[in-house]
């Protein structure tokens, strides 16, 4: 354990966690946008910024990637915080004006409009990653990737093709803080996509008590992949996770999601 003082308080926080994880252990809301405890932090949107000092040199740390250390000084609320995470969420929204979640968190920090928005801007990525490290890091299907370098950084598939590595889960659509992945299903077919690419596009299986279709082909196969017996036996008699909810067996959709 290591002593520090968090916004005045003298607290113990254990030495291999980040700034983020004792603050918000401390009850302190530090607000986030690329960060999901699921995955590695990634460090790029930089809403999570805290004014650090005493065994740290003095200045602005990113607190999700910053491992807590004795006599460490941390102020998650200064001034300099405030002013600078204002002019990240104004950047974000810019980039992001029609996200719901987005809009939210920055008006709760003083922040309403942006003076960077562009016309041309509005896919609604903010480029927080989720999406490619959940597909990649969780699911194993390296479905999608980063493209371009700088302003032109952009979630795509290789080639921005159709992706031959998709399975159809969703795990992107849901996990994606901004809207900017969506997710379709319409008359027995799956889409999943951004505004500027289609990611997958699945016929849907459908449920063997019901009939509804609920889920691709190769997301059922990776289940049965990825579970132990008790799941695979409930992809093979083909519920969707509402029949299987009511009929006592496992909920497949549940149970994979994050
Ligand atoms: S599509 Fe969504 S999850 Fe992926 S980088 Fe953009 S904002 Fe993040
Ligand atoms: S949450 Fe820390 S940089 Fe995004």
């Amino acid at each position: 354990m290591i002593q520090m003082t968090l916004n005045d308080k003298e607290i113990e926080a254990s030495e291999n966690s980040t700034i983020l994880e004792v603050a918000r252990k401390n009850g302190i809301d530090i607000p986030t946008l690329c960060y999901h405890e699921a995955l590695e932090p990634f460090g790029v949107c930089r809403l999570c910024i805290v004014e650090v000092g005493g065994a740290l040199r003095k200045g602005i740390r990113i607190s999700c990637i910053q491992n807590v250390v004795d006599g460490l000084i941390v102020d998650t609320e200064s001034e300099r915080v405030k002013r600078n995470r204002r002019f990240l969420f104004e950047l974000l929204l810019a980039r992001s004006p029609d996200s719901k979640e987005l809009i939210d968190l920055a008006a709760k920090h003083g922040v309403f409009e942006s003076r960077f928005y562009e016309a041309d801007s509005d896919d609604n990525c903010v480029r927080c990653g989720l999406c490619v490290r959940v597909c990649r890091d969780k699911i194993g299907a390296y479905a999608l990737c980063f493209a371009h370098r700088g302003y032109d950084r952009m979630v795509t598939t290789d080639f921005e093709l159709l992706s031959e590595y998709c399975i159809g889960c969703g795990t992107c659509a849901q996990i994606c803080p901004t809207g900017a992945i969506k997710m379709k299903d319409e008359e027995g077919e799956r889409i999943i996509y951004t505004k500027s690419v289609v990611i997958g596009k699945f016929e849907l299986e459908t449920c063997g008590k019901c009939g509804m279709p609920y889920a691709s082909r190769k997301y059922l196969d990776f289940v049965k992949r990825n579970s132990d017996d008790a799941m695979a036996v409930s992809v093979e008699r083909n519920l969707c996770p509402t029949c299987a909810r009511r009929t006592g067996a496992i909920n497949l959709v549940g149970q994979m999601t994050l």
